[in-house]
């Protein structure tokens, strides 16, 4: 079984449930957000060991703003910590770290930490995380049609437009796993996933193991990619 295995070169992953997750406990939904944190950082590991290059974690969204200010508080905090926190651990393991997303309504601190970070793990890695926070899958289009238009191209092809996008010359995702059972994009990489394969499980995002990663990228192993060829018999 194991040989089988297509490792995705790109994985991307809407990490939902947290609040459920902790609502069934009687807790918090910050603790759901707490140890969702955790299991990223697992699944980061992994993912690193298994030889996927890149990993996209969706940890905010343009909508996410809509929630509770003590939430929304609560949620930056925690990456701020984890940040700060986890710097050395991640030159040690080798993770190379991105953020995608608009930076203009983030504090300048956690902006300067985002920043620090991405330069100082840049070097030498085996994995590249990109984080998207305060990203929008429409927003992120938007910024880039601006972009273009302020350099004032009066064309643009597939791969001119991909390059403006916050993404930039990282491949588009193969593999898009979301958990928490809700089968929707919520506005994550509109443009990016246009030919990903979605993969979606009940699981809640503090749950996911190791396993359910296995479990994902056996499912995506049978997929047949098309592209919209006809592959041979
Ligand atoms: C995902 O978990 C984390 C973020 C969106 C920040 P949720 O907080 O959406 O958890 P549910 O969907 O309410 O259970
Ligand atoms: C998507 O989850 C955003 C993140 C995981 C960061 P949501 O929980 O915000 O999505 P909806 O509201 O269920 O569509
Ligand atoms: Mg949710």
């Amino acid at each position: 079984m194991m040989e089988d295995l297509k490792i995705p070169r790109h994985i991307a992953i809407i990490m939902d449930g947290n609040g459920r997750w902790a609502r069934q406990r009687g807790m918090p939904r910050i603790m759901g957000h707490y140890r969702g944190a955790e299991v990223a950082e697992d699944i980061v590991k992994y993912c690193a060991d298994l030889g996927v290059e890149y990993l996209t974690l969706f940890a905010f969204s343009t909508e996410n703003w809509k929630r509770p200010k003590e939430e929304v508080e609560l949620l930056f905090e925690l990456l701020r910590n984890y940040l700060t926190q986890k710097k050395e651990e991640l030159i040690k393991e080798r993770v190379r770290l991105k953020f995608i997303g608009r930076r203009d309504r983030i504090g300048k601190d956690l902006r300067r930490l985002m920043e620090e970070l991405e330069r100082d793990t840049a070097e030498d890695f085996r994995i590249t995380v990109i984080l998207a926070v305060d990203y929008g899958g429409r927003d992120d289009i938007l910024r880039a049609v601006n972009k273009v238009m302020r350099l004032e191209f009066d064309h643009v092809d597939e791969d001119t437009f991909s390059y403006f996008l916050d993404l930039g010359e990282i491949p588009d995702p193969d593999l898009m796993i979301r958990t928490a059972g809700e089968k929707r994009i919520s506005n994550f990489l509109l443009w990016n996933l246009a030919y990903t394969e979605l993969y979606f499980t009940d699981v809640c995002w503090p749950d996911f193991t190791k396993e359910e990663l296995l479990k994902a990228i056996e499912d995506y192993s049978r997929r047949k990619r098309k592209f919209g060829r006809v592959l041979d018999e």
